[in-house]
């Protein structure tokens, strides 16, 4: 009897599994949260794997001697090897936030979809359109055995018209790009793909990027770029952040112990620091300062986190638990995003591409800024018999940005042979072609092209069109920035004597930054078409012909010249940082240019704000942007639901399509802070009303806006007071409503 009852409890035992007994590891449990499962797998981790998952290697084949591809790597610009017995996949790393990239074609012949430059993403206003950007890169990542994305979360804020990377970034105001950056991390990591926040931080300039210090004080840091980076994290909570090359107040970003910490103890951040490749200096100090990972090691001086790790947790300079977190951080991410539970492999399937390529288009479209429209040029007839198509190898393609974020379309881009071929170039366009685009649109019209190079064949043919159509190019690639604001001068002698013909002339500009324009008043037509991606050419010529209402917005001041700019001059300008090195990106020593940057110049007081401040007309201002119909604002109502926990504020806005076409108005919502000289954008919508109709609005702003950092409460506040609240169409606009409201002293929640 003893003896059977006996059996029978072990055979329960056996039956009825419990957690102790059970086979299954606790990492494996997928109904466990995330953070016991990472925990229990850097308890099951030896010294040598948890090594193991903290530097990351170059997995690009630049030649004997330079970089090849790990054995186990998919090819790109970074690798980790996995750990089998622990189901930890291998890091796949690629980059980036326009894209996936091929660099040096180490996946032979692979092309990706290229979406619009970041100008175009933040000037839809449309956080869904962010989050379905995310998707396409996260999904094309994913196709190609990728699970880290290098991108997805550019949120560095627009300082400077001249920086070579602005194409990546979503524009000069916090609340926009930290939005936008949010919604499109998530899409991405929808996907099962870790999405990178970078660069983390005040990446202003190019010019020496590698060692530029940016000053800027602790207010004016936390209400400018860092805010961008916190609604970032906040909302969008990325797997991973890159920190910078750029030092930020005498450290550099990555063993700035101020900047690694902010995101871990202020914004409750729980995924992991990686560096920029080439951007580790040290071991004890980085990784006593927070950083998890170095990227691409072969970048740096030596391998930081490998041996000399090893010695410095040996002789107790870094403690275990410091290690251990780092590696506690790398897999949480990975197990946060489902990279662990859904291993990322290089798919045998047929990838959607018509669906990427559309969602491609729609961004462009809905994002690329209509600047002029004299007379209403455009949208063009459908009527319209003959059109001249000059410059910008129209006939061919439209022009892409420069550096480690250049895709290479599927089929291959069209290099310029004539231009620089060495990192970050070659110059190159993808093809889609805006000329085809317009002859497919008006298959019975004359379309002929004339490449440029020649003036009088442009006249020409301009002279026996019925309008003329110049496209202007002007290249922005990572690691330099322009000299200026001005096109070639070939160019604007082009567009010069194309508008002496007295034909209707429109110029569409695929420009990494704003330019001057010196033959404005003489055209009839602006198109900002930026870099607009691998569906360019199509979205280019629906918005010239009217099958898109044009509804994009600036999301960077254009200004009227540098003269108008915290930063008129910037010493080295213009030198494209080791031109000279082929086809490795080497980041040693670069120009000795500028050595520090004071950003307390424009401080919190970004684009827009600069110019409010100082009493600068722009020649268009932020959030400026024409549509082929009109739009009136009629009413304009605050709801306020505060408590104390909760401070939102909803703005009602009336807004009338006064025109005769269906389209698109971007409200925008600015505030002004009692006892502050700038307005700031609070909240913005974009709203679609077809011609003649009404709609009632509602805006929420955010209340991190409506506040002010309070550098000795280490927090925020919003102060009692007297709010200007106005709705606009642009931040200087005329039309705006305004009303006042009452707010009394709240703290909010850092
Ligand atoms: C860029 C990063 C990029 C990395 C890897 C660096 O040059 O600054 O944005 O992710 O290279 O290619």
């Amino acid at each position: 009897m003893k003896r059977s009852h006996i059996f029978l409890m072990s055979s329960m035992l056996v039956s009825l599994p419990s957690p102790a007994f059970s086979a299954e590891p606790v990492w494996k449990d997928t109904s466990r949260p995330a953070a016991e499962r990472a925990k229990a797998l850097v308890q099951a981790m030896t010294p040598a794997e948890k090594l193991q998952l903290v530097v990351s290697h170059y997995a690009v084949d630049n030649g004997p001697g330079k970089s090849s591809v790990p054995k186990g790597a998919v090819g790109g610009a970074g690798y980790v090897p996995g750990i089998d017995r622990l189901g930890i996949p291998a890091q796949q790393i690629t980059d980036a936030g326009l894209g996936i990239t091929n660099p040096n074609n180490v996946r032979p012949g692979d092309g990706a979809t290229a979406l619009p430059s970041g100008q175009i993403l933040s000037g839809t206003f449309e956080p869904d359109l962010a989050y379905q950007a995310g998707q396409v890169l996260g999904r094309e990542a994913f196709h190609r055995g990728f699970n880290v994305l290098l991108g997805g979360g550019g949120a560095v804020l627009v300082r400077d018209p001249r920086n070579g990377r602005n194409f990546e970034y979503l524009g000069e105001d916090s609340l926009l790009a930290g939005n936008i950056a949010a919604a499109q991390i998530q899409g991405v990591q929808s996907q099962h793909v870790i999405a990178t926040a970078k660069q983390f931080a005040f990446g202003a300039i190019e010019t020496n990027r590698m060692k530029v210090d940016m000053r800027i004080g602790e207010k004016e840091g936390r209400e400018s770029d860092l805010l961008a980076f916190e609604i970032a994290v906040k909302q969008g909570n990325p797997g991973a952040i890159m920190c910078a090359y750029n030092k930020v107040n005498g450290d550099y970003s990555c063993e700035n112990s101020y900047l690694l910490q902010l995101p871990k103890r202020n914004w409750g951040y729980r995924g992991y620091v990686l560096t920029d490749w080439g951007a580790t200096h040290s071991t004890v100090k980085s990784a006593n300062a927070g950083l998890d990972q170095e990227s691409g090691a072969s970048f740096d001086q030596k391998i930081y986190f490998g041996k000399d790790l090893k010695e410095a947790i040996a002789k107790g300079e870094v403690s275990k638990g410091r290690l251990d977190n780092m590696v506690y951080r790398i897999v949480y991410s990975l197990i946060d995003v489902g990279a662990y539970d859904h291993p990322a492999y290089k798919s045998d399937q047929a990838e959607n591409v018509a669906a990427d390529e559309a969602i491609s288009q729609k961004i462009a479209e809905n994002g690329i800024v209509l600047l002029k429209n004299h007379h209403n040029i455009l949208p063009l007839s459908s009527q319209i018999k003959s059109i001249a198509i000059i410059g910008g190898k129209a006939d061919q393609g439209v022009l892409s940005g420069g550096g480690s974020s250049q895709v290479t379309a599927r089929g291959g881009n069209i290099v310029d042979h004539t231009r620089m071929q060495q990192w970050p170039g070659p110059v190159s366009y993808f093809p889609s072609s805006p000329m085809k685009a317009i002859q497919a649109l008006v298959p019975n019209a004359k379309v002929n092209f004339a490449a440029g190079n020649d003036i009088q064949q442009a006249v020409d043919l301009a002279k026996h069109s019925d309008v003329a159509i110049v496209f202007a190019t002007k290249w922005s690639a990572e690691g330099f920035d322009s000299a200026n604001l001005q096109l070639s001068a070939e160019q604007n002698q082009l567009i010069e004597a194309v508008a002496k013909t007295g034909k209707p002339v429109v110029v569409v500009l695929e420009t990494g930054n704003p330019v001057e324009m010196p033959w404005l008043h003489d055209v009839d037509g602006v198109l900002a078409a930026w870099y607009p991606g691998t569906s360019g050419g199509p979205a280019i010529a629906n918005i010239l012909f009217g099958q898109v209402n044009p509804s994009g917005r600036l999301t960077t001041t254009w200004p009227k010249a540098l003269s108008q700019v915290p930063y008129p001059y910037i010493e080295g300008a213009g030198k494209i940082v080791n031109a000279d090195v082929l086809a490795v990106k080497q980041y040693s020593s670069d120009n000795q240019a500028v050595s520090s940057v004071n950003l307390n110049e424009d401080g919190a007081n970004v684009g827009y704000r600069w110019y409010e401040q100082k009493r600068l007309t722009p020649l268009y201002p932020f959030g400026y942007g024409l549509s082929y119909t009109t739009f009136k604002y009629k009413k304009l109502i605050l709801e306020k639901d505060f408590d104390k926990d909760r401070h939102t504020m909803i703005a009602n806005v009336t807004v009338e399509n006064t025109g005769n076409r269906d389209g698109a108005d971007v409200i925008q919502i600015y505030g002004k802070i009692p006892g502050e000289t700038t307005s700031r954008l609070l909240g913005f919508r974009k709203v679609y009303l077809k011609a003649g109709e009404t709609q009632t609005v509602p805006v929420t702003l955010f209340s991190v806006s409506l506040a002010h950092y309070v550098p000795v409460k280490h927090s925020w506040e919003i102060i009692s007071g007297n709010y200007e609240i106005s709705a606009r169409s642009d931040s200087l606009s005329h039309d705006a409503l305004k009303t006042n409201i009452h707010l009394d002293q709240i703290d909010v929640q850092d």
